[in-house]
């Protein structure tokens, strides 16, 4: 028995209890298999738009012999599911404009759905966006460290809560509560972002709209990093300086990338 990442995991631990499940994206079919191993779940749906994650993910529940209980099916999106079917419909492992496009695809599959667990590898601030405006909110979520990455796992239900841009950009719950990784996060994106900025900048004209934006962005991300502790409001203009040295390397960024990419 293979053990789970800590990023998959960590989506575990999200799950509904008690309440059917679909895995979108399964792939290997690990998810679906663990659900149902530590009986979180009373049964699962493992779906996948391609023919070898499927094929991949039949023989995991073969071998496990958990072939009652796990349906395998081949699709895109909700598309494979039944209305009312399962209550927890899990995403991770795609983009946040995959999971956008699967979720608005498939609305009319939702409506029994109480929870959404989701784990964007790109663009989550777009993603917590899309969610707001549809009507639902995070009511948990965490960072999580898996093999050198870091990733947002969170879970949302239908409701609504203040959003500051800050909480779009980094996440509600993350921010909530003080997190190394988060602030490890933000000193790596402080770094990007600050190289971008300073290479933007030159041969532009003042208020050139690319370099107002990551000027803005920036100045958010001091205020974090401020929040979090991270350095005094009075060096962060110092240190911002420091940060937007050209000599620093920039691997480029988006300023609505988010952090967990
Ligand atoms: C990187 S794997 C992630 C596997 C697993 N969810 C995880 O997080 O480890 C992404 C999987 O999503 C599947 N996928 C991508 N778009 C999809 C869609 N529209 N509907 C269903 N599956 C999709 C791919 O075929 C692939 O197997």
């Amino acid at each position: 028995m293979t053990s789970l990442s800590p990023r998959l995991q960590a989506v575990v631990e999200r799950v509904l209890p008690g309440q059917p499940v679909a895995d979108i994206g399964t792939d290997h079919g690990a998810l679906a298999c663990a659900l149902i191993r530590e009986d979180r779940v009373p049964r699962a749906i493992a779906v996948d738009v391609a023919t070898g994650p499927v094929g991949r993910a039949q023989d995991a529940v073969h071998r496990a012999g958990l072939g009652a209980r796990i349906s395998v099916r081949l699709g895109d999106g909700l598309g494979p599911l039944g209305p009312g079917e399962v209550g927890t419909v899990v995403l991770c492992g795609m983009g946040g404009a995959t999971i956008i496009r699967i979720l608005e695809a498939g609305r009319d599959k939702l409506g029994a759905v109480a929870r959404l667990v989701l784990s964007p590898h790109t663009a989550a601030p777009a993603l917590r966006r899309s969610l707001v405006a549809w009507g639902w909110t995070d009511v948990d979520g965490c960072l999580v460290e898996d093999r050198g990455h870091v990733y947002s796992v969170a879970a949302w239900e239908r409701g609504s809560a203040r959003w500051s841009e800050a909480d779009y950009r980094w996440g509600r719950h993350v921010r909530a509560r003080p997190d190394p990784l988060l602030a490890a996060q933000l000193e790596r994106e402080r770094v990007r972002l600050g190289a971008a900025h300073a290479a933007a900048q030159s041969g532009r004209e003042p208020g050139d709209p690319e370099v107002e934006a990551l000027a803005l962005a920036l100045g958010q991300l001091d205020r974090e990093l401020v929040r979090l502790g991270c350095y005094s409001s009075s060096s962060s203009a110092t240190r911002g300086a420091q940060l937007n040295s050209p000599s620093r390397s920039s691997e480029g960024v988006a300023v609505d990338s988010g952090l967990v990419e």
